[in-house]
């Protein structure tokens, strides 16, 4: 019987795609997936920075292994974002012996050999790089779906948010070859994909960096160009660096979904300069504006950070007047969290109730509007990817365009394929409908 694998990936798609790149390097060596740690060998916390909450579920999935002493003989590594502060790692070794293996994000090519030369040894490994050498490298990956993947575009981030750990955790920002993209997005879609997710810190910038210089809407019009690719989506873009000529590609390229993820952050352009986002309010709305203008239909959406300790009552007011103003499609909402090294994380806290309060209100308000837009979607038709479907109760479900939950009464069949759907019923979250 083959030995088994469980990865448990924390944090955003950059990870969720490490992570299958992970799955693959185990199964070349003969190991299966199981969703049952005490049936695996080897189990990977990938890990995320971004937050302190996410930081402390791996402490707590470390912490109950160490105390169980039926996972003294298993192989446990820890990789991912945490992995690359020297702080947050060090506590690690120092606190959790039962931690055999530790590598950063820069590390997975050489997974397999770390691996093996535990296994040869029994030693403690720990392999860190910093920089990021991943641009001409097409790795291979395992897929949780057969037809949708995700696809590196850039790695690292050159923007240095003063309450974001990115910068020092990725690295800094460097872009894949066109040409490397588009062979393996052709390779994908030739496997069977039919929705790519392009992923960077800030696609935006994509291409500033490379010799010729390239850019995101270059690489989105040659995408648009490879047949029986149906969808391209992306994550995440950045204000400061969208210009006309992308926001244009949503009247003018098929496959390009109507959907942008838009992060504000503060809807106070005091704050947005304390946080150096590099981008006003006014230039934010206006790239709304046009963007609507372009496709009516797109659907917008955005993170925001409620309690940045600069905040004053005045500037959350703003945030909301702003969620007023874009009547967002849906978002991420937050509560600051001070991380290592940032310059934030050096400035007195707010309040907690005060913090508590205020995000308890943007998420009433964020929820109401949701659901008010997706009131105006009864009656409309869309196109649904499928992505899965439940055999009890008998119903599948997909994304429609616009990113959207949907769920209908369906088939196994159409599992994979893109068919239409007209809405009947919708909550917050999730629309309902059938078939047409
Ligand atoms: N505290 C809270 N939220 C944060 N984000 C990034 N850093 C922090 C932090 N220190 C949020 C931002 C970003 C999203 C991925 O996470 O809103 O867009
Ligand atoms: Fe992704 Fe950032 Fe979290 Fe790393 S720290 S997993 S890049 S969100």
């Amino acid at each position: 019987m083959k030995e088994k694998y469980i990865i448990k990936t924390y944090g955003c798609q950059m990870n969720e795609h490490d992570s299958e790149i992970l799955r693959y390097s185990l199964e070349e060596l003969g190991y299966q997936e199981t969703d049952n740690y005490e049936d695996a060998k080897i189990i990977i916390f990938n890990t995320c920075a971004i937050r302190e909450n996410a930081e402390n579920k791996v402490y707590g999935n470390l912490g109950w292994l160490k105390g169980n002493e039926k996972y003294d003989d298993k192989i446990i590594c820890v990789c991912g974002c945490m992995m690359q502060s020297n702080e947050i790692r060090k506590y690690i070794l120092d606190k959790y012996i039962n931690v055999k293996i530790v590598f950063g994000t820069n590390n997975l090519d050489n997974f397999k050999d770390i691996l093996k030369r535990h296994l040869i040894t029994g030693e403690r490994i720990i392999e860190i790089s910093d920089k990021n050498k991943y641009t001409n490298t097409t790795f291979n990956a395992i897929r949780p779906y057969e037809f949708k993947s995700f696809v590196n575009i850039t790695y690292g981030c050159n923007n240095f948010c003063t309450y974001c750990i990115v910068p020092y955790t990725r690295g800094r920002e460097s872009s894949r070859d066109l040409e490397d993209i588009v062979n393996e997005v052709e390779a994908l879609v030739n496997d069977g994909v039919k929705e790519i997710t392009l992923l960077g810190q800030n696609v935006n910038s994509y291409g500033k960096t490379l010799e010729p210089k390239r850019s995101f809407t270059e690489l989105l019009i040659e995408l648009n160009k490879i047949r029986n690719l149906k969808r391209i989506r992306f994550m995440t873009p950045h204000p400061r660096d969208i210009k006309n000529d992308f926001l244009e590609l949503y009247g003018k390229l098929d496959k390009l979904m109507p959907q942008l993820h838009l992060p504000l952050q503060s809807g106070s352009d005091k704050i947005l300069k304390d946080m150096n986002r590099h981008y006003s309010t006014e230039k934010y709305l206006d790239i709304v504006r046009k963007a609507r203008e372009i496709n009516p239909d797109i659907s917008i959406s955005t993170d925001i950070i409620v309690g940045y300790p600069t905040e004053t009552e005045e500037d959350f007011k703003k945030t909301l007047d702003m969620v007023h103003e874009v009547r967002y499609d849906s978002a991420f909402t937050f509560i600051f969290s001070p991380r290592p090294h940032t310059p934030a994380a050096k400035l007195e806290m707010l309040d907690e109730d005060v913090v508590k309060n205020r995000f308890n209100r943007l998420t009433e308000l964020m929820n109401e509007i949701q659901y008010e837009n997706q009131l105006k979607t009864i009656g409309k038709s869309y196109e649904v990817l499928v992505e899965s479907f439940d055999k009890e109760v008998g119903t599948a479900e997909g994304r429609n365009p616009q990113g959207r939950l949907v769920v209908f009464d369906g088939n196994p069949l159409q599992v994979g394929r893109i068919v239409e759907v007209e809405i009947e019923k919708i909550n917050t979250f999730t629309s309902f409908g059938r078939l047409v």
